[in-house]
């Protein structure tokens, strides 16, 4: 399969963002909780920038032994993207929507060596 250079190492950090096009498509590849994930930058909602969108930990609830609710707080475990346009939310390490597991992003495999980072296409 075509293997397309994305960036040296160095180049994408923890956190950082790279894009490049293949087939006339771009995908955005990250490197989130020190993994690296490829995504088409399509966004299966209405078609938005997905991989251009903000990454924040899940929002959850916190529920009681009693049941009783006791506020939210920002998941320490699951990193979802945003998607700029109308804010769904898909967790980073799977590309599954959160809002609905049906929707999710094209995941691309990446592969990081000597000389850098390439994505699968
Ligand atoms: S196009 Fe992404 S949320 Fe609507």
């Amino acid at each position: 399969m075509p293997e397309i250079f994305v960036a040296r190492s160095e180049d994408l950090p923890e956190g950082g963002r790279v894009f490049v096009t293949a087939n006339g498509n771009q995908i955005g590849v990250v490197r989130a909780k020190g993994q690296l994930h490829a995504y088409l930058n399509i966004c299966p909602h209405q078609g938005g920038p997905v991989c251009e969108g903000l990454m924040v930990h899940r929002v959850e609830e916190i529920i009681a032994e009693d049941k009783t609710y006791q506020g939210m707080r920002f998941s320490e475990d699951d990193l979802h993207i945003v998607c700029p346009w109308h804010g769904w939310e898909f967790n980073i390490e799977t590309g599954r929507c959160a809002g609905d597991g049906q929707h999710g992003l094209k995941r691309f495999r990446t592969e990081e060596r000597a000389d850098g980072i390439y994505v699968v296409v």
